[in-house]
């Protein structure tokens, strides 16, 4: 695959202007093996009738003709998936093939007025989903301490109010420079929180439209895709980057929970690098554009070229979207994406070393992907811990896991990986499981009946100092 050469100047234009002149822009086949929606939408039409004058404020749907899944694709999963998820994956496979049971999260935009949004949301039955990152397992050091589940359940459900007012405290380990940032005034923006939506039925709110001149509201997306940003743990005034960033989800979940001083979102796909310029343009006020900038690198050349310069650093990999390849248009597009699928482990663990030489020491990276596969997953972190002596994983059951067990399924860990140092412990969070080695490669949120979130697999790896 090329790599893409960039002038000092187009790299570190802000995402608004800037012009990409690269040497070389090939795409590679993986990234068109990759360039799906992640988490893709039902072919479903919302309509949000307060919009449209009613009086009742209900959203009401209805549904296009849908295509129907993959025969190949789900043949390969079914193979591959009941192998590695057990009985998990009967109820898995019934949650994907029905797309009706899909559930959607609205992410609130901090930058625009949502007032309106909220009381709609709540009219309707939506309710806040506790995403509070400092909750009482506070990592600022990076490690669990001993707080009980119900403890910490109990804290969090106190979070739950969709304006709380709390606010993200500077990572004990980052530069001094970031109390400074904290208590500028200039910025003037509502404080940072992370606020989602979600519905216990299968409703999607609409996508909002364009308005010139005005922000969106809100971002429909899939409420497992929050948790990679929850694991970050981005705080104000950090260096962050967001190695693979189309469309733009997740870099705008940063910008709710955190103002950075510099958030890069890169992305080498040039069609889905408009699509994240949009999703910006739509989300991000203007006086922020010096903050957010674009690149259009080789996520695996990145490391190099910027070598220990990022607080943080989010890998959220190209890999075989399950959602989107069981959907797939022909047998023959399914098919050859089963057949390039391979090579997906070794670009994704590239991904991951390069993030690791670009986070600074004491940084960390968060690789994440929307796939079940653990050759994607487990084996992929598995294989570059084994390579980098300086590269610490953090354990994210106790605190992601545990008390989010309420919204989202988590798998235990895939026989294998991970446990070569523990006996038995209780696989689901719903139990109050401690916190063990089996869990230190990531956790897996599996969709469920009900609970349809994922798939989503994180982990958090912490660069030694
Ligand atoms: C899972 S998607 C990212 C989704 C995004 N983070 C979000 O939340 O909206 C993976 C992205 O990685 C990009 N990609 C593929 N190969 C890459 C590479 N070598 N370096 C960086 N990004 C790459 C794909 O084009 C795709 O947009």
């Amino acid at each position: 695959m090329s790599i893409f050469m960039f002038s000092a100047h187009q790299f570190y234009s802000t995402w608004r202007i800037i012009t990409f002149k690269p040497q070389k822009l090939t795409p590679s086949p993986l990234w068109r093996l990759c360039s799906c929606n992640c988490h893709a939408r039902p072919d479903v039409d919302l309509q949000l009738n307060e919009q449209k004058g009613a009086a009742n404020n209900e959203v009401t749907k209805t549904w296009k003709k849908e295509r129907s899944s993959c025969q190949p694709v789900l043949d390969h999963f079914d193979q591959q998936y009941s192998q590695e998820l057990g009985d998990l994956w009967a109820s898995a496979r019934a949650v994907l093939l029905d797309r009706h049971s899909w559930q959607y999260g609205v992410l609130l935009n901090r930058f625009s007025a949502v007032t309106d949004i909220t009381q709609i949301l709540q009219s309707q039955g939506f309710s806040t989903l506790p995403m509070q990152a400092d909750g009482p397992t506070s990592l600022s050091n990076g490690r669990t301490t001993t707080v009980s589940h119900s403890e910490h359940q109990e804290a969090l459900d106190s979070l739950s109010c969709p304006f709380n007012d709390s606010h993200l405290q500077p990572d004990s380990t980052s530069h001094t420079h970031v109390q400074d940032f904290q208590s500028d005034p200039s910025l003037g923006f509502p404080r940072p929180s992370l606020q989602c939506f979600i519905h216990p039925y299968p409703l999607r709110f609409p996508s909002q439209a364009h308005r010139p001149g005005q922000l969106k509201q809100y971002y429909i997306l899939n409420a497992a895709s929050l948790l990679p940003v929850l694991a970050l743990q981005v705080r104000d005034g950090e260096k962050v980057l967001d190695l693979c960033s189309a469309p733009g989800g997740k870099a705008l979940a940063v910008m709710q929970c955190a103002t950075p001083e510099i958030l890069y979102c890169n992305e080498p796909d040039p069609h889905r690098r408009n699509w994240l310029a949009k999703t910006l343009e739509s989300y991000i006020p203007h006086s922020l554009n010096s903050r957010v900038v674009v690149s259009a690198l080789d996520g695996r050349s990145f490391g190099q070229s910027e070598a220990g310069t990022y607080d943080k650093v989010l890998v959220d990999a190209p890999c075989s979207n399950d959602r989107s390849w069981l959907y797939s248009c022909s047998s023959q597009q399914g098919e050859q994406r089963l057949k390039e699928r391979p090579r997906l482990p070794g670009l994704q663990a590239q991904l991951l070393r390069s993030a690791l030489s670009a986070v600074r020491p004491g940084g960390v990276v968060v690789y994440s992907t929307c796939t079940l596969s653990s050759s994607e997953n487990y084996a992929v972190v598995e294989t570059v811990l084994n390579d980098c002596p300086e590269a610490e994983p953090e354990d994210l059951w106790e605190e992601i896991a545990v008390p989010l067990s309420r919204y989202f399924t988590f798998s235990p860990a895939h026989p294998g990986h991970g446990q070569a140092h523990h006996k038995a412990s209780s696989p689901q969070p719903q139990n109050g499981g401690v916190s063990c080695s089996r869990h230190r490669l990531g956790i897996l949120v599996v969709p469920q009946v009900g609970k349809t979130w994922g798939p989503m697999f994180l982990s958090r790896i912490r660069r030694r100092k």
